[in-house]
């Protein structure tokens, strides 16, 4: 039976690849930051591990406790919006412990065990705002764009060990608790300076109607991230969701 860990299960696209690969019969380590076992249904082939990814010592315990595991999904991540100088040195490096390197110190955390086999795929949930610059977003698009060229770069010396990395990029998604935990992270602080008012006022308006329309389901997500793990022939980059799709094209 194969066995799959994916982080960030508490909500949105990790909580639904959760309990996708459950139902095809996968034995899924399904880890959150606060691990809460009634999310998901209850299954000997389900394992809920607390796992912060900005914590080294979180990390290896989970990947010690939940063993040898056939795929990783590194999906955890948290949205920015705000202009550069709107947001904090402290918040850029939250973004980035987070979004970047809290993927890569899982991928470190579970090559040995990978290279040991000769065998193992790694998933990694970047983002559509990669594909094109947008206003507001020079952080967080830098925190999943590293993702993007470390992983392509990654891909190449991890090939000849039997190990396959892909990329899932999915659009915009308004289902998820994205946008509320991202808004909730901005109420925090990080005062944009005046200048920059109208054009944030503009942006965040066109944002809103856009996010109005859901453009991005998790269902499309889900299932590029199960066909990235599953489907050797899948190509290194996989667009999720119409807009991501219209985007990469
Ligand atoms: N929704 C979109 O429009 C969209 C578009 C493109 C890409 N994405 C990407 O898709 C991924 C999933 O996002 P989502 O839309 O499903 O949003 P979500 O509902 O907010 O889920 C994000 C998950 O990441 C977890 N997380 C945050 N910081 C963490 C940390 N330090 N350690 C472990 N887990 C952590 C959250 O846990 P807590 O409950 O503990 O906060 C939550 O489970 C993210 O990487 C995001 O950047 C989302």
């Amino acid at each position: 039976m194969k066995s799959v860990m994916i982080t960030g299960c508490s909500s949105g696209f990790g909580l639904e690849t959760a309990r996708y690969f459950l139902d095809r019969g996968w034995c899924v380590v399904a880890t959150m930051r606060k691990a809460d076992e009634s999310l998901l249904p209850a299954s000997e082939r389900l394992r809920v591990l607390q796992l912060d990814v900005t914590d080294r010592q979180s990390i290896a315990h989970a990947v010690e406790t939940a063993g040898p595991i056939d795929a990783l999904v590194n999906n955890a991540g948290i949205g920015w919006l705000s202009s550069f100088e709107g947001t904090s040195e402290e918040t850029v490096r939250k973004i980035f412990d987070t979004n970047t390197f809290g993927v890569f110190e899982m991928i470190r955390a579970v090559l040995p065990q990978m290279r040991a086999k000769r065998e193992g795929v790694i998933v990694n949930v970047s983002s559509s705002v990669t594909l094109k610059p947008l206003a507001l977003l020079p952080v967080y698009t830098a925190s999943k764009a590293a993702v993007n060229a470390y992983t392509e770069c990654l891909a190449l010396e991890l090939a000849p060990l039997g190990i396959r990395t892909r990329l899932v990029l999915p659009g915009q998604a308004p289902a998820t608790r994205f946008g509320s935990n991202a808004m909730a992270l901005m109420g925090q602080a990080d005062d944009a300076p005046e200048d920059y008012k109208a054009f944030v006022a503009q942006v965040m308006s066109a944002f809103g109607e856009t996010a109005a329309k859901e453009r991005t389901k998790p269902e499309d997500v889900v299932q590029a991230i199960w066909r990235a793990v599953t489907d050797p022939s899948c190509p290194l980059r996989l667009p999720a969701g119409a807009d991501a799709v219209a985007l990469a094209a």
